[in-house]
């Protein structure tokens, strides 16, 4: 029986997968009504194969509970934010599970971080944790995930997966478990080397996202366009740029490449001046705006609409919202009004926020695409008469604006 702590975008899904391929599952949450809610039938957020995937969990026997088990192997999946000061990681949640596993897991038993913790977590501030508690004969091993939202399903089963460990025979025993559901390749290593894979592998991502968004600064600076060059440079064999946007949001690639800044201040100028450039795009965008409003003698900036405000596409994930993010700033400059509207979010999370398409383009004039759900590619005639600002080069009209 394997108990996973954490039914978050991450815990859950795992759970699920788990005992879909025949595992004795019983989550855990110290979320009473996250709880409440699995057993009341229902998944907690939407993400494509995933209710399908519960069905067959529920018919499997999954169990879902505040309690944490007896049990041999424990499957820890709790977030791990980054101390927005120090930049480090904050692995309090990680360290707080410990704690409470640890009260009852029994004698040779082991715990698997997935989490995304930075290098050294374990050694530095877990292996303390069960020495204070004279728990020296529990095994740890670190399984970083790395499930994109919008494809959970599908990468859980076909990704290749990391798992570090101390020894060899406790890693394989892990190996075969997630080999119950993933057929990637599965690379047994020691810790140090999964906690900086990982962190590297979203560090990868956001400097290259930040090389695009630099270009689009550059290009809009001098008046090129940043698509038709990075098209025309994507032609050389070995070159393969990203492409611009109007921020990074979610919780890995934002957040990750952080824990590095943190811990090796004067040795990751690179990096941490890509975050900074990421982190600037909201921004950008709202000069955009404010450029293209001059430009049209636009005065009304209740006439202004984002659309969008999760941080990808076709998921309901609002965790660093670039949208939120701008919204953020408008208001720091004493700036309101923005008009804001997403297909995916039910609940109120910003002023001025629409629920329905129809309604928030007719109370608009300039609209500003921050994401690009499937719902607004396939409307896009609806935007004919608006004057339109794509961040994300979806849309095909000769006298679209971009970032
Ligand atoms: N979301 C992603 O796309 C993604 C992808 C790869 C890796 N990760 C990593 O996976 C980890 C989890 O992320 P997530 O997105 O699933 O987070 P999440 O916030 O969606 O879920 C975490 C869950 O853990 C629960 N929790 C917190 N402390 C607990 C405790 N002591 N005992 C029991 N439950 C506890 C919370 O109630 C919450 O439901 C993070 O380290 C994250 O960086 C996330």
């Amino acid at each position: 029986m394997v108990n996973v702590i954490g039914l978050g975008y991450i815990g859950l899904p795992t759970a699920l997968m788990l005992s879909s391929n025949g595992v004795k599952i019983i989550g855990t949450d110290c979320n009473k009504e996250l709880v409440d809610t699995l057993n009341a039938g229902k998944t907690t957020f939407f993400e494509k194969g995933l209710d399908e995937l519960f069905q067959k969990a529920l018919l499997s026997g999954i169990e879902f509970t505040t309690e944490y088990q007896k049990t041999d192997v424990y499957i820890v999946s709790v977030p791990t934010p980054y101390d927005k000061f120090s930049k480090k990681v904050d692995a309090s949640y990680v360290i707080s599970a410990m704690q409470d596993v640890i009260r009852v897991a029994p004698n040779g038993s082991t715990i698997v971080i997935e989490s995304t913790i930075s290098p050294g977590t374990i050694n530095k501030r877990i292996r303390p944790v069960l020495k204070d508690l004279g728990r020296t004969d529990i095994n740890l091993v670190h399984a970083p995930e790395r499930i994109i939202p919008g494809n959970m399903v599908y990468e859980l089963i076909n990704n290749n997966r990391t798992i570090g460990a101390d020894d060899k025979v406790v890693g394989n025993r892990i190996k075969n478990l997630y080999a119950k559901f993933c057929k990637g390749e599965i690379v047994v290593t020691d810790i140090k080397t999964a906690e900086m894979t990982k962190v590297v592998e979203n560090t990868f991502r956001a400097v290259n996202i930040a090389f695009a968004n630099e270009l689009a600064k550059i290009c809009r600076h001098d008046d090129m366009n940043v698509y038709e060059i990075i098209r025309i440079c994507n032609m050389h064999p070995r070159v393969n740029i990203l492409q611009p946007g109007p921020g990074v949001g979610g919780h890995c690639i934002s957040v990750d490449p952080w824990f590095l800044v943190g811990d090796y201040p004067s040795l990751t100028r690179v990096i941490g001046e890509s975050m900074k450039t990421n982190d600037s795009m909201p921004e950008f965008v709202l000069n955009r705006i404010f450029e293209i409003m001059e430009e049209r003698e636009m005065k009304d900036i209740t006439r202004v609409g984002l659309y969008g405000l999760t941080y990808k596409e076709n998921v309901d994930d609002i965790r660093e919202s670039p949208t939120l993010q701008l919204l953020e700033c408008q208001k720091r400059h004493l700036g309101i009004g923005l008009k804001v509207y997403d297909p995916f979010i039910t609940k109120s999370v910003a002023d001025n926020q629409y629920y329905n398409l129809d309604e928030f383009l007719d109370s608009i004039d300039l609209v500003v695409i921050m994401v690009k759900h499937d719902e607004i590619i396939e409307n896009m005639g609806k935007l004919r008469n608006k004057v339109v600002l794509d961040c994300q080069n979806i849309c095909s009209f000769t006298d679209v604006y971009h970032i």
